[in-house]
């Protein structure tokens, strides 16, 4: 029987839906939530990404404002305008799309972005409470996987998580996320990287494998167990000459074949990408919360 398909847009729809009554309420008391997207550059996926999150804040409610730069803006500038966004009362979460230019450090940006500002929960203090066992703000990708699974009835505790990448947006931090003693966590977790041995006699003991390492239809099907439940971050282009844009999305799984195997599985596009976007609307919402608590007890 095919795999059942994971719809991260429905999903996120459902979230969404559920942030716009908090929105409402808010908005009751006066409170407009604000985010603000920085972009240095013009690396075709991150104009896209900082795009569809602008547009996702319209949506719902949430206040966006956008800040385009060429792509040699100073690394001085930049730390200059996060540290006035910092002081902006107006504006709850700070957003840089990366990977940025080479002359501008991710580390400082990361380490400039107020940690009550940081919604996409980079900064080390957030990573650091995080695996205190005390989140405050959680990754957007990692967030989103967390909720697609809850959400799609794939609780992760007691099974078998297996994450292919170790890179710093997704796998690094999904693994202490997924092994915590938490609701919606407790999975014993497994890593995949480029030095691991025999990949597939790992990827084969997978009841939740997390395919993370961005290469195009790296996963297949001989790899998974059957009814396995496959969540896909990869979104690599591929060209694709019958296509209008010459070029077209696929995963870091061959979904083709893998949903003959699998249980369940997310597509591309259409699964993780639009819950990580909730999430960010999701975090804003919660920053803006807390510093409005924050200043009424000022
Ligand atoms: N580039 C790719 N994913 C992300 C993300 O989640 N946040 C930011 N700021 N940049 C990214």
């Amino acid at each position: 029987m095919p795999a059942e398909i994971i719809d991260g847009k429905k999903i996120s729809s459902e979230i969404k839906e559920n942030l716009k009554g908090k929105l409402e309420n808010l908005k009751k008391k006066g409170i407009l939530p604000g985010l603000a997207a920085i972009l240095v550059g013009d690396n075709p996926a991150s104009q896209v990404y900082v795009n569809m999150k602008t547009k996702a804040c319209e949506e719902v409610g949430i206040y966006s404002e956008v800040y385009r730069y060429p792509r040699e803006l100073p690394e001085s500038d930049l730390l200059k305008k996060i540290e006035e966004l910092n002081q902006k009362k107006s504006i709850h979460g700070i957003l840089v799309q990366f990977p940025t230019p080479e002359q501008i450090s991710e580390e400082k940006v990361i380490l400039a972005i107020d940690p009550k500002k940081d919604v996409d929960g980079f900064h080390p203090f957030n990573v650091g409470m995080m695996l205190a066992g005390k989140p405050t703000f959680l990754p957007c990708t990692p967030l989103g996987i967390q909720e697609l699974l809850i959400r799609s009835g794939n609780d992760p505790s007691g099974k078998h998580v297996v994450i292919l990448g170790r890179g710093s947006l997704v796998g690094r931090p999904l693994a202490p996320m997924l092994f915590q003693k938490a609701k919606g966590a407790n999975a014993t977790v497994t890593v995949c990287h480029t030095a691991t041995k025999d990949l597939a006699s790992l990827t084969l003991q997978a009841d939740i494998l997390i395919a993370a390492m961005g290469k195009a239809k790296f996963v297949t099907a001989d790899m998974v167990k059957p009814g396995v439940v496959v969540i896909d971050v990869g979104t690599n282009r591929i060209e694709d000459p019958s296509t209008k844009s010459g070029y077209r999305l696929v995963g870091d799984v061959d979904f083709d074949s893998i949903k003959e195997v699998a249980g369940a599985i997310t597509p591309v596009p259409g699964g993780v990408g639009p819950m990580t976007i909730a999430m960010l609307l999701s975090n804003t919402v919660k920053a803006c919360e807390m510093q409005s608590r924050d200043r009424s007890t000022d």
